[in-house]
């Protein structure tokens, strides 16, 4: 990731929107999307599985699937603020023992980072330049199942980003988003081993999982 994306991405996803984040989980539950995907996820099979939640904010996928049993969870985020807010909150509802987190950007702690049962990227890949980087990296760490919100390939989402990146270049900041093609994603999975097994679409956002066969790397 570029310098400026990074420093965009932790200034952008700050304490302000992190609290603000949080409280609107508190009042309405996650977002829609955010619940299709631990449907998804469920019903492959949750409890005694290790989850890494790349990007995952304040960390509505890795409490939902903590509560389904989860063994275990390494939630890895650009955003210091966001990770804080997650670490606190996994905190206050004794998840504690069973996450870890590490900041920075995903591509570049990867080597370092181990395989997990399920991988998870709700909202994230749209926030990257080099998808092929973050999906290619990602999905090799998926020993079972890859899930992934990200926005559909259209006409109207291209404009939309277009427009969102517009009035950040106005606002001075360094933070862009991305409607990077399905078929550009999906093929980077497919060639990582992983098979589309479920996919929903809702509002901008499409919600997909990939399953690795048995015995594939
Ligand atoms: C739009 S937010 C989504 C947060 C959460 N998953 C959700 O759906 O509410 C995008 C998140 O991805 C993180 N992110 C983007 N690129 C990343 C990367 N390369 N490595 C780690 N985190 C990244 C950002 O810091 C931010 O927390």
């Amino acid at each position: 990731m570029s310098y400026c994306q990074c420093q965009g991405i932790e200034n952008t996803f700050d304490r302000r929107l992190a609290e603000a984040q949080l409280q609107r989980e508190r009042r309405r539950g996650p977002q829609r999307t955010t619940l299709m995907l631990v449907e998804a996820l469920r019903a492959q099979g949750v409890a005694g599985r290790t989850l890494l939640d790349i990007g995952g904010g304040v960390g509505a996928v890795q409490r939902l699937l903590l509560e389904s049993g989860a063994a275990g969870v390494t939630g890895i985020d650009a955003s210091s603020a966001y990770l804080e807010a997650a670490r606190q909150e996994a905190r206050q509802r004794g998840f504690e023992p069973r996450v870890r987190y590490r900041h920075g950007n995903f591509v570049e702690l990867a080597p370092d980072i181990d395989p997990a049962d399920i991988v998870t990227l709700d909202r994230v890949i749209c926030c990257y330049d080099d998808m092929k980087g973050l999906v290619t990296a990602s999905a090799s760490k998926a020993r079972g199942v890859y899930g992934v919100v990200f926005p559909r390939s259209a006409w109207w989402t291209r404009l939309g980003v277009r427009l969102l990146n517009l009035s950040q270049r106005i606002k001075g900041s360094t933070f862009r988003m991305f409607a990077h093609s399905t078929e550009d994603v999906e093929s980077l999975l497919r060639a990582q081993g992983l098979s589309r097994i479920y996919r929903r679409t809702r509002g901008i956002w499409q919600v997909a999982v990939f399953t690795r066969a048995a015995g594939a790397a």
